[in-house]
């Protein structure tokens, strides 16, 4: 039995580093699959020469549906297998809210698809643009809501409800609509709408998923995204009040959502050795008479850890400040959790590199290369990034698409 065991395992091997990928730009661009990713994607499953499997997850700043949902999405379009414990979106990490407020107005995504997003992360009242377009259409004197976004708005009297904070989940559908409401209840009174505070600071905490200022679509040029949105409100909110709005960012290439990546690339590459983990333990039970072809430090058992505390030998991302917005760290004060309930799982040595691949250098390279040196940025030339021009922070390889990118890194380490 353990002869036959160690076959299996030896036909399949399991990398000891790892790929994380970029979508918007990398694998996908708009509704086109990048003609290469699919075959990227099956050689890291194993259709290589090394017949080797190579661990994968997935850090996107989009968003806009549910985690599991993208997944769907993603297998269709891949033709593989993508599972949820495999994909950051940029809202993902704002799961982390959920106790901290109660009353909170989601903004983007299509119709109400981030209100169910927020309530299935646990927000108990969610509340869209739309909704308070519904209580009073002078609101947004020029757009008035259509049949369809009537019956899928609530019926809320937003004169009598606090906003606590505004998760901006997606890119606004309706930009004017949006930041008119969103300035209202910045400069509100305790985020309650049609007040004004004379100070300008008792208005609800603002919060984005992302701060990509362009990302890559099916168009020729690049699109305003998420980021251009914080930049125009932040202009506005200082032409009122002559203050910086002060902003908290989620998403590629803030810290925070790196360590997040880190714990869930972790938790994945010890999923997909398990396979090696009862291998060990059937061996540990002969030992008489087996030899141990692998590192047992990978399978020694013990407690996971949260996220640290420790600073980062980082080029701070939460440091690029301009006049106009004063952008916090989202968990500088308080860690992330992804080990709640903790129980007895098996402790891994980190990946010995980790290939991240992708196509926008102020979100994608800095983030690969601002927080671990075991990185290994790859920016490729089917998005943001276009070939000729220079990448504001630079990559240590750059390739046309997805599948030179694996295979540059395959070869690299073998
Ligand atoms: O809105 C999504 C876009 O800004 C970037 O997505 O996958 O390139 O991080 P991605
Ligand atoms: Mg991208």
């Amino acid at each position: 039995l353990v002869r036959e065991r160690k076959k299996t395992i030896e036909h399949e091997r399991v990398a000891s580093y790892a790929f994380a990928f970029d979508i918007d730009g990398v694998l996908i661009r708009g509704p086109e699959t990048i003609p290469q990713a699919p075959k990227a994607l099956r050689m890291l499953n194993g259709e290589n020469k090394y017949n080797i499997k190579v661990p994968y997850i997935f850090i996107t700043n989009g968003g806009g549906r549910s985690e599991k949902a993208r997944c769907k999405d993603l297998s269709k379009r891949l033709k593989i297998t993508v599972t949820e414990d495999q994909v950051i979106q940029g809202h993902t990490p704002m799961k982390d809210l959920v106790p901290v407020y109660k009353n909170v107005l989601v903004v983007g995504g299509v119709l109400d698809s981030c209100r169910k997003v927020a309530e299935d992360y646990g927000f108990k009242n969610v509340y869209i643009p739309l909704d308070i377009m519904k209580w009073n259409p002078s609101v947004t004197p020029y757009y008035q809501l259509n049949d369809e976004e009537k019956a899928i708005a609530k019926d809320v009297d937003f004169s009598k409800v606090n906003i606590d904070a505004i998760l901006v989940f997606a890119d606004s559908r309706n930009w004017a609509a949006d930041q008119q409401i969103i300035l209202e209840l910045l400069l509100s009174e305790n985020g309650i709408m049609g007040t004004i505070c004379p100070t300008a600071d008792s208005g609800p905490g603002l919060y984005f998923a992302h701060s990509d200022f362009v990302w890559a679509t099916d168009y020729g040029l690049n699109r305003y995204g998420m980021g251009a949105l914080q930049v125009s409100i932040a202009a506005l909110y200082q032409e009122h009040t002559g203050k910086e709005l002060e902003v908290t960012r989620f998403g590629k290439p803030q810290r925070g959502t790196f360590r997040f990546a880190e714990k869930v690339l972790s938790n994945w590459r010890r999923e997909t050795l398990s396979e090696h983990v009862e291998q060990l333990k059937l061996e540990r039970t002969d030992s008489s008479n087996t030899s141990h072809d692998h590192d047992e430090s990978l399978f020694t058992e013990s407690e996971t850890d949260a996220f640290d505390d420790e600073d980062d030998d980082d080029d701070d991302v939460n440091d690029d400040n301009d006049s106009t917005t004063q952008i916090n760290d989202p968990f500088s004060e308080k860690g992330l959790d992804l080990s709640k309930g903790s129980k007895i799982i098996l402790e891994l040595p980190p990946a010995s590199t980790v290939y991240f691949v992708g196509d926008t250098p102020e979100s994608d390279i800095r983030f690969a290369n601002s927080h671990d040196s075991s990185w290994y940025s790859i920016l490729v030339k089917t998005g943001v990034y276009q070939d000729g021009a220079t990448p504001r922070y630079t990559p240590k390889k750059i390739c046309e698409n997805v599948l030179e990118a694996v295979e540059f890194a395959i070869e690299r380490e073998h």
